[in-house]
């Protein structure tokens, strides 16, 4: 059996990971971050495939087709967009899968405008602040939600 699929998806300028404001969101680049996920999602059993755009559009119709393509679950890092998007909310509320929401920094302790994301309402669980390792942490609670059975975990 193949290993369940998980699509993640960045939203606008994380495509500049590693050199836009690093005091906020670190020196790893997006290509750094995916071989690391890669990596992660080896260990897990799970697969990955991977999205950036700093279009909209783009990305409601990367997040909609999603169950078409196979994907058990969706990790996110909506960006700008989790703060306005509508549209984005319910691309992903339509897929009907699990998923998870991923700031690198805290959006709770910046300026007021990113405290409301509008994606959170429609995620499983959301990991705010953790730099680039919440990625990782998603990944690791994605494997539990796909129910692929991990070293180690109770089994009764
Ligand atoms: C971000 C936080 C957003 O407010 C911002 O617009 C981003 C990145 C984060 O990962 O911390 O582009 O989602």
């Amino acid at each position: 059996m193949s290993p369940p699929l998980v699509l993640v998806v960045n939203g606008p300028n994380l495509d500049k990971l590693g050199t836009r404001q690093p005091e906020i969101y670190g020196s790893t680049t997006l290509a750094q971050l995916e071989d690391r996920l890669r990596v992660k999602a080896d260990e897990l059993g799970l697969a990955v495939d991977f999205f950036q755009s700093n279009d909209e559009d783009e990305l409601v119709k990367a997040v909609s087709d999603a169950p078409a393509k196979g994907a058990a679950a969706i990790l996110i890092n909506p960006a700008a967009l989790s703060h306005f998007s509508y549209r984005l909310r319910e691309a992903l509320a339509g897929t009907g899968l699990p998923v998870v929401e991923v700031h690198i920094s805290n959006i709770h302790a910046r300026e007021p405008f990113r405290r409301l994301s509008l994606v959170s309402g429609v995620a499983k669980g959301v990991i705010a602040g953790l730099g680039v390792n919440g990625y990782t942490l998603a990944l690791e609670a994605i494997a539990g939600m796909v129910g692929v059975p991990q070293k180690g975990a109770r089994t009764t």
